[in-house]
């Protein structure tokens, strides 16, 4: 028998590999399921949990955290499985929620996670992008310079949006929101723009149109859509615009200009305000959460212009909002029109009155957009805008049967012309340059001879005529007048 001094050559080995062997523990906080519902689901025995953190459910669910309390943490679902009930164990996955990124997602369609929702294969995407990223500083930011081409004549002319801007399109439901915005990603065709449409929380029928359009236009090409849709998890609705704008983050940080369209963020503050109110978060105006501002301003910051040195690429952002009765004094609308640097606002009334796109340019602005617009526009439009402003109070005022002077009346028909004139059928965004055409031949006086319909009746011929002379905003103004002088004659 061996003694302990004397041990065998075995136990030798042994008590060396024992000495030689770190005891590592590992601990593992694990979570237990209290209880699920409603896209929720309550957690006790997660101490270290903090707010936003990815949490991995044993059946394969997944979560994020959204509520801490003293005994139990709150998380929204943005994978629930069948299997997933009190009782089922949960860990901390220790990443951040990202999204997969790049020229892959060009032409699909995908949840707010990446999967895709067309059918066809997973992206093949190198990159990630964090969902939540904090928004570029100012060091890294130019100023708003170039424009972005709507289409839309009103937009164009008198409400000029720049790239980088955040321009907030506002009206009550059935107004011609989603029309506008959609005529926008349509005409980017032709201008080099990335574009991103976001919905959230609207019915598989209006998903199913909006993507007919997109493909119907061609725009699909250089679009990706990111889905919420109305009976997704709430989480997944919650995600969407982060998403969206995770999505151009990528293509703006590598030169790209790029446009996303939030339809709608007030139903991401309905979903926000239903998730919180689930998971006990105290309530304040309107019974949103008191952080509801800062989500969307840190949404919308994310959009800009980079500096040259810093990518030089650009966000444009057009997040639409409702109103109900027109009331733009309501929480969630006076948010966003705070943020954004500019609004669209659309008209019910205008709308039933047979003007459409419905924008009540008086109560329309934008903040930025001027600068960028071309300056052969801009000084056709200022005239242009004036006389319609006044149009409109001279309208009101010859209501009252009041006899006008003969200056009075001229102003009066011509203003009549420019209403007909500014009607534009959704879904037939036009170049600029019929812009700059229109605007010099309303200034010029050459519809004043025309009704309204026969001014109206010319704006086709005038749009062909357009594009098959070639002209460019650069040439004089006398070329322009000589050439439209010729075609509205004719
Ligand atoms: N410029 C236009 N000319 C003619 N019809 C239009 C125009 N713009 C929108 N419409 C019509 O008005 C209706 C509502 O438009 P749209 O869906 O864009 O509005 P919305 O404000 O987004 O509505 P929702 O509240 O359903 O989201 C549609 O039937 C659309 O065809
Ligand atoms: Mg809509």
């Amino acid at each position: 028998m061996a003694t302990p001094d004397s041990p065998t050559p075995l136990i030798g080995s042994l008590q060396k590999r024992l000495q030689q062997y770190a005891l590592q523990p590992r601990l593992v906080e694990q979570g237990t399921v209290l209880s699920v519902g409603d896209g929720i689901a309550w957690i006790a025995g997660l101490p270290s949990a903090a707010m936003d953190d990815l949490l991995e459910f044993e059946d394969g669910s997944e979560g994020m955290v959204f509520a801490l309390d003293q005994t139990r943490v709150g998380a929204i679902l943005l994978r629930e499985t069948e299997r997933l009930t009190a009782g089922t164990v949960v860990h901390r996955a220790g990443r951040i929620l990202s999204i997969p990124v790049g020229d892959a997602l060009l032409g699909r369609v995908v949840d707010p996670l990446g999967n895709p929702l067309d059918g066809l294969e997973t992206p093949a995407c190198a990159a990630r992008q964090p969902l939540d990223a904090p928004s570029p500083p100012i060091i890294e930011r130019d100023f708003v310079q170039t424009p972005l081409y709507t289409g839309v004549k009103i937009i164009d002319t008198m409400i000029p949006i720049g790239r980088g801007q955040r321009q907030l399109i506002i009206g009550d439901e059935g107004t011609g929101r989603s029309s506008l915005a959609l005529d926008t990603v349509i005409h980017q065709r032709a201008q080099n723009v990335y574009c991103i449409y976001v919905l959230i929380g609207q019915k598989r029928s209006s998903v199913v149109a909006t993507l007919e359009t997109l493909r119907r236009y061609g725009a699909m090409e250089y679009t990706t859509v990111v889905v919420g849709e109305a009976f997704a998890l709430p989480g997944l609705k919650y995600l969407a615009p982060l998403a969206g704008c995770a999505i151009a983050e990528h293509w703006m940080r590598r030169g790209r200009d790029t446009l996303v369209v939030y339809d709608d963020l007030s139903t991401h503050a309905y979903t926000y305000r239903e998730l919180s109110l689930l998971l006990r978060r105290p309530p304040g105006r309107e019974a949103y959460p008191g952080d509801i501002f800062y989500l969307h301003s840190r949404l919308l910051e994310r959009s800009t212009r980079l500096a040259a040195d810093h990518g030089g690429g650009s966000m444009t952002a057009l997040p639409i909002v409702e109103t109900k009765q027109g009331e733009i004094a309501a929480y969630i609308p006076t948010n966003l029109i705070s943020i954004t640097d500019g609004q669209i606002y659309l008209d019910q009334h205008l709308f039933a009155a047979g003007f459409r796109p419905a924008i009540d340019i008086g109560r329309s602005v934008s903040r930025i957009g001027g600068k960028a617009q071309h300056p052969r526009v801009k000084e056709e439009a200022g005239q242009m805008k004036l006389d319609y402003l006044q149009f409109l109070e001279l309208e009101v005022f010859t209501r009252f049967g009041a006899k006008l002077e003969e200056t009075m009346a001229r102003k009066l028909s011509r203003g009549r012309i420019l209403r007909e004139i500014l009607k534009q059928d959704r879904l037939h965004p036009l170049p600029i340059e019929f812009h700059l055409a229109w605007l010099i031949a309303f200034n010029e006086g050459l519809f004043d001879g025309f009704s309204p319909q026969q001014a109206a009746a010319r704006l086709p011929l005038l749009e062909e005529r357009v594009q098959t002379a070639g002209l460019r905003l650069e040439d004089p103004r006398e070329v322009w007048v000589r050439h439209l002088q010729d075609w509205l004659q004719t």
